[in-house]
Parts: C-alpha cells; sequence; structure tokens
C-alpha cells in the first residue's frame, strides 16, 4: 500500500525522559550529543523584550528521533536554531557532543555546524535551475572537496533517498516529496551526526508526507543518525521515539513512546 499511513497509531507508552538535573556534571555533559542548561533567549525589540525561551533544560542521546510540537510562538525554532548553532542563547548553557559551544563567534559556529548537522527546512530551500545532483553537492563545495569526489558522494545520497533515477532533475522538475528528499540528500551527504529539520513536511500533501516521514524513520533505524523535528501534526511526530512539547517559551512535557514504524517497501524508490 504505497504512500498510505500504515494505519498503526503509535501506542504511546509514556515514559518520563532523562532530561533531568539529578545526573547532570561534567562527565555526563560530555558524553551527551546536546546538552542544554538553562538556557533563555530574549529578543529585544526596541523597549519591548520577548521571552523566546525560558530556562529549557534538554539533553538528547546520539540515535535519538526527537519531535518538538507546541503552538505557534511557543518557541520551536528559536530552540531549533540554537540547537543548530545558528543562534546564541542569551543564557545557559549549550554544550553539542561535549564541547561548549555557547560562547562561540560566528565563524567557529558555523565550522561546528558544518562538521555536525544537516539542515532540513519547510521549504526546501534547493536551487532553481539546477540538478538535484549538483544541490546535493553544495555543501561539499563549501568543505572544498574536488569535483570527482562530490559527485561520487552526492550520487550516494541521492541513492540513499531513493532518487537515483532523478540527479538531473531541476527543482521544478520533481514533485514536492522529491525536493524535500533532495533537500535530505543534501543534509545527508556530509555524514552529519544530526539531521535537524523545522517542519519538514509542512508544505507536502498527506502521501508524500508519509514517504518523507518514513524516509526519516528508516534513516534513523538503519544508521542510527539522530534526528530532532519540528512538527505541528501528530501523525508526523508518530515516527519520533520522543516527543517534546513546548509552551510560551518553555518545555511542557518531554516523553518517549514507541515509534510508528515505516513502511517496510520504501514507497521512495518506486516510480512515481
Ligand atoms: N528574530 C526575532 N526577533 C524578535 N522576536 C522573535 C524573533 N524570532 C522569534 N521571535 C519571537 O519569539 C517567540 C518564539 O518564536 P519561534 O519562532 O521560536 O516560535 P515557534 O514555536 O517556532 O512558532 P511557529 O510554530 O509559528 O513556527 C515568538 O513570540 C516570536 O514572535
Ligand atoms: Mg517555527
Amino acid at each position: 500500500m504505497v504512500g498510505q499511513l500504515d494505519g498503526r497509531a503509535a501506542t504511546a507508552i509514556v515514559v518520563p525522559a532523562d532530561h533531568g538535573p539529578a545526573d547532570n556534571g561534567a562527565a555526563d555533559l560530555a558524553s551527551r550529543l546536546v546538552a542544554m542548561e538553562g538556557v533563555s533567549k530574549v529578543y529585544a525589540m526596541g523597549e519591548q523584550r520577548v521571552h523566546a525561551l525560558r530556562d529549557v533544560s534538554l539533553r538528547i542521546d546520539r540515535g535519538e528521533f526527537v519531535a518538538i510540537m507546541g503552538a505557534s510562538g511557543g518557541g520551536k525554532s528559536t530552540l531549533m536554531n540554537i540547537m543548530g548553532c545558528l543562534d546564541r542563547p542569551t543564557a545557559g548553557s549549550y554544550h553539542l557532543e561535549g564541547r561548549d559551544v555557547a560562547g562561540l563567534g560566528d565563524d567557529e559556529l558555523a565550522v561546528v555546524r558544518n562538521r555536525l548537522i544537516g539542515f532540513v527546512f519547510q521549504q526546501f530551500n534547493l536551487l532553481p535551475r539546477t540538478s538535484a545532483l549538483k544541490n546535493v553537492e553544495l555543501p561539499l563545495i563549501y568543505a572544498g572537496m574536488r569535483p570527482r569526489e562530490r559527485a561520487v558522494h552526492a550520487r550516494a545520497a541521492l541513492e540513499t533517498v531513493g532518487l537515483g533515477d532523478r540527479m538531473d532533475h531541476q527543482p521544478s522538475q520533481l514533485s514536492g516529496g522529491q525536493q524535500q528528499r533532495v533537500a535530505m540528500a543534501r543534509a545527508l551527504v556530509t555524514t552529519p551526526s544530526i539531521i535537524m529539520a523545522d517542519e519538514p513536511t509542512g508544505a507536502l500533501d498527506s502521501r508524500t508526507t508519509v514517504d518523507v516521514m518514513a524516509l526519516f524513520r528508516r534513516l534513523n533505524q538503519d544508521t542510527r543518525i539522530t534526528i530532532i523535528m519540528v512538527t505541528h501534526e501528530e501523525d508526523v511526530a508518530a515516527y519520533a521515539g520522543r516527543v517534546v512539547r513546548m509552551r510560551d517559551g518553555q518545555v511542557l512535557s518531554d516523553e518517549r513512546q514507541e515509534p510508528r514504524r515505516a513502511p517496510r517497501q520504501s514507497p521512495a524508490s518506486e516510480p512515481v
């Protein structure tokens, strides 16, 4: 049943996630992939101060698949931007792979970001009039890799997302789901530790959403890559093993669940 929900609602086995302060300490921080303690973000808007994050503590281990949910304006993107080293906290500490990144400068942050994180956005952010292959090669150009080697890596990443037969297509010649899979290949091509995705299915219809989520799920299962994903959709969050809910800049709940299984047969690899 290609492209349909697999019909199994994820059974919510509610186990509080381990993010409490009881076991902190330097050794613990170093062993976590993501370790935020008391992170706040305040935006100054003239006289007004917007508290986008208030005292958020969150730890994420290697291999986790975490969905971040919550009402609009709750601080999800702000949290993701700080976790992704696109922005810095106003207060609090942030260790990524054991390294204190809260105080790094822009250039240093860019290096950490390029080495550790692959981003996927709602609007794909692909270069128009540029082939899928060239789009996926882009991060490798920034990394200084030679053309031949780049092409090999980009082809492999496109094969991984089931687009081996669409490498020469430009974004306008691909469906929305296929474009998002090109964006996923672009995120994967540098072999990052973490994929961060802000509403990756926000621009997709329900059938393509299932394809893309099945791919995220399989990547997480097969390669143990860590995935941190913001979503508004419960059906999408069902693929994650942990759901963090935010409101007014704070973590409201943080629970583990039995993730929905990806369909066995890859819809991604079937001709569309
Ligand atoms: N650059 C900024 N300058 C000022 N205020 C900001 C900025 N970015 C976000 N905010 C404010 O911070 C709060 C949190 O915004 P954020 O984008 O993190 O929410 P969100 O949970 O991602 O919402 P959505 O679901 O709508 O994407 C909001 O009140 C927003 O208006
Ligand atoms: Mg947002």
